[in-house]
């Protein structure tokens, strides 16, 4: 199994306050920000930093499991190539490509990496891909969007730029976003990648964000984006199988195992049929708890 990634913490690429701050934050994945967080007028200082800070962030704490990312802007905007040819050194982990419309948005980011990698001294093909799905015409065409290109790690719902794309408001409780917010996680699956939640913006409300963060694992969701970094904690244990769920997939193995040594296939386990689908659940858990390195 791939290192999951369950958490992404955004850093605006202009600020080096956040981005020395960022060295010590627990998250999966640093998303060093070019796109929304930053101003117009500091995008190209932007550019240079997240140039500079990537390897530092890369190196500097965070646990043997930390990548760094960088988010670039839409290729509508015509800052995208720029910031690629300033961004992409070794240390990069990849790049997640914002407001991505198509198929075609991906690709093109696949070639611009692809031209790239070499003079950069990077292995042909190892920069990752995270687009966001956050238009109408994203949503619909996540699946292939996810297929796009195997650089694809994960796709990313933005719930912000999706209710703006669709004219309508955004409110606290999401029921406007809650049909799309339920089909990333499926075209992801479809896809074979991961799928992202967008980030809990109301970052002082850490019971507001627990329940939002286990309604996206109910859904399919493997990871979340954080905006602030009070919300790692509840995001990476959210995302993690917890103790009680290890504990009961290793009894489910072990009594299927059992079973299936005495030629049964099936069993009761705490008054609950326990087949083939519960057993095949049982071992998915056990091996993410393995690759995020808790399965102890
Ligand atoms: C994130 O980028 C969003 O638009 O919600
Ligand atoms: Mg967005």
């Amino acid at each position: 199994m791939m290192q999951p990634i369950r958490s992404l913490i955004f850093v605006p690429g202009n600020r080096a306050g956040m981005l020395e701050r960022a060295r010590s934050f627990d998250a999966d994945v640093i998303m060093v920000d070019l796109e929304d967080s930053v101003p117009l007028g500091e995008k190209g200082n932007a550019r240079d930093m997240a140039r500079e800070w990537v390897p530092v962030l890369r190196d500097g704490g965070g646990g043997a499991g930390r990548r760094v990312m960088v988010r670039v802007n839409s290729l509508d905007t015509g800052l995208t190539r720029a910031e690629l040819e300033r961004v992409v050194a070794p240390g990069l982990y990849g790049v997640s490509l914002g407001k991505v419309e198509s198929v075609r948005d991906v690709r093109t980011l696949d070639g611009l990496l692809s031209a790239l990698e070499p003079a950069a001294g990077l292995e042909a093909g190892s920069l990752r891909i995270i687009p966001w799905i956050e238009t109408a015409k994203a949503v619909w065409d996540a699946r292939a969007i996810a297929e796009a290109s195997p650089r694809v790690a994960a796709i990313a719902f933005g719930a912000e730029d999706f209710t703006n794309d669709m004219g309508i408001e955004r409110s606290d409780g999401g029921d406007e976003v809650a049909v799309p917010r339920a089909m990333v996680p499926v075209a992801a699956r479809a896809g074979e990648v991961g799928a992202l939640d967008s980030p809990f913006v109301r970052f002082r409300d850490p019971d507001a964000l627990r329940d939002d963060a286990r309604r996206a694992r109910r859904m399919g969701y493997t990871g979340k984006f954080a905006i602030h970094p009070a919300q790692l904690e509840i995001i990476n244990e959210t995302f993690s199988p917890s103790a009680e769920e290890i504990e009961y997939a290793r009894r489910v193995v072990e009594a299927w195992d059992a079973a299936e040594a005495a030629g049964r296939g099936s069993l009761a386990l705490d008054g609950r049929m326990i087949d083939v689908p519960v057993v095949k659940r049982a071992q998915n858990l056990l091996a993410l708890a393995d690759a995020i390195g808790q399965a102890g």
